[in-house]
């Protein structure tokens, strides 16, 4: 009897193995690296993004590097950006990385050691695409991108014009309120996850409606569900904003947990609490004539800590 048991075992552990190498090889998100070959002199950068989840272009030619595709849930973009003052053109090769978080809508380039936001974080509603998986190959040409690869799998050694991704269609808002529900839970969600996932909750959200009689409004960050009465951020939209916001009355308020998402290259700075992201739709909105509050509460810093109030206009990357 022991023999068989044996062999049936090894037999399981097996299958064990080639399921879990097969589902890993795609993920959530995407963190594609390579080496520009490029020209010296001035270099630009091309993004042309929009909602969808056809997928996502890389591609580089002698003078530039384009990032192309349908894969946000929000983020719109199209412009040509000049990389002169990163100081690429001086050598050949440039070493850059893109990031997609899918959940957060978020895609960043990483290019002479620098992080542009291409898509800020958002807090998605609907299906993100997620799961992009290598297409086609491109044929090879002097210039262009050398030693592409995902999450440090070189793809292809040669010098390719382009690479190719296909996304996925997933609910990203059932996924986030999993997500949402504490680390007890999220252990049992699906394979994709992988740990970096956990450390990056989901955007919280809510939404508020000016009625013509709006007379302001005092909104709270929700608290994460299975999370202890955590602090909790206060927003108060002075009646202003009513008036100032001329097409719309729609508020959105975006809570991000994990601060790390705005703090790159800042070492000797620490964000102490959520960030908040107030929207008023397609609205640029200057010089109201009562402010809008916002209450943070943070843990004691020593005194010998400055301390600062900080923000990012998401027009500029
Ligand atoms: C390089 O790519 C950019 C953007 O796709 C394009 O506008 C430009 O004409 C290309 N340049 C060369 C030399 O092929
Ligand atoms: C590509 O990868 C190979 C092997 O790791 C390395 O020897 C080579 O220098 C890399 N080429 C570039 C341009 O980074
Ligand atoms: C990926 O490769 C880069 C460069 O070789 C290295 O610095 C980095 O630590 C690697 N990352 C992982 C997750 O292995
Ligand atoms: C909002 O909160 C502030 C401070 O707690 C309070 O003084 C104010 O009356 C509230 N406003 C509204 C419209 O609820
Ligand atoms: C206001 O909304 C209307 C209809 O939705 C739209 O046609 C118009 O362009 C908007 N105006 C501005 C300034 O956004
Ligand atoms: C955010 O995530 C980073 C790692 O990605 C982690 O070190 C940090 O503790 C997290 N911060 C918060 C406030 O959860
Ligand atoms: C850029 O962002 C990625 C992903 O969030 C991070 O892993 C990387 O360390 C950042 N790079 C720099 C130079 O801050």
């Amino acid at each position: 009897m022991e023999p068989g048991l044996n062999i049936k075992v090894k037999v399981v552990s097996i299958l064990i193995f080639i399921l879990s190498t097969g589902s890993s090889e795609n993920d959530l998100y995407l963190n594609f690296c390579g080496t520009w070959r490029h020209g010296k002199g001035s270099l630009t950068l091309s993004v042309n993004l929009s909602p969808g989840c056809d997928g996502v272009s890389i591609s580089a030619n002698k003078t530039s590097l384009s990032i192309d595709g349908k894969i946000t849930a929000q983020c719109r973009r199209s412009d040509v950006v000049s990389l002169e003052q990163y100081g690429l053109g001086s050598q050949e090769d440039s070493y850059f990385c893109l990031y997609w978080e899918p959940l957060l809508d978020q895609l960043k380039l990483q290019v002479a050691g620098k992080n542009l936001t291409l898509c800020w974080p958002a807090s998605i509603q609907g299906s993100c695409c997620t799961d992009l998986s290598h297409g086609s190959n491109t044929p090879y040409a002097s210039y262009g991108i050398v030693n592409g690869s995902v999450r440090n799998d070189t793809l292809n050694d040669k010098i390719m014009t382009a690479y190719e991704f296909s996304g996925e269609s997933t609910d990203c808002k059932k996924l986030c309120d999993q997500l949402n529900q504490g680390s007890t839970q999220v252990n049992m969600v699906e394979n994709p996850l992988a740990a970096g996932y956990v450390k990056h909750p989901c955007a919280r959200s809510s939404e508020v409606v000016m009625k013509k009689d709006f007379r302001g409004f005092n909104v709270t960050s929700p608290a994460a569900k299975g999370e202890p009465a955590e602090p909790l951020i206060t927003v108060y939209i002075p009646p202003a904003l009513k008036q100032a916001a001329k097409n719309t009355s729609k508020v959105a308020f975006s809570f991000f947990k994990n601060n790390s998402l705005f703090q790159d290259g800042l070492e000797k700075v620490k964000i102490l609490n959520d960030v908040v992201k107030i929207n008023v739709e397609n609205e640029i909105i200057a010089d109201l004539p009562e402010p809008i509050r916002i209450g943070f509460h943070h843990d004691v810093v020593p005194k010998t800590h400055a301390r600062e109030c900080v923000s990012w206009d998401t027009r500029k990357g």
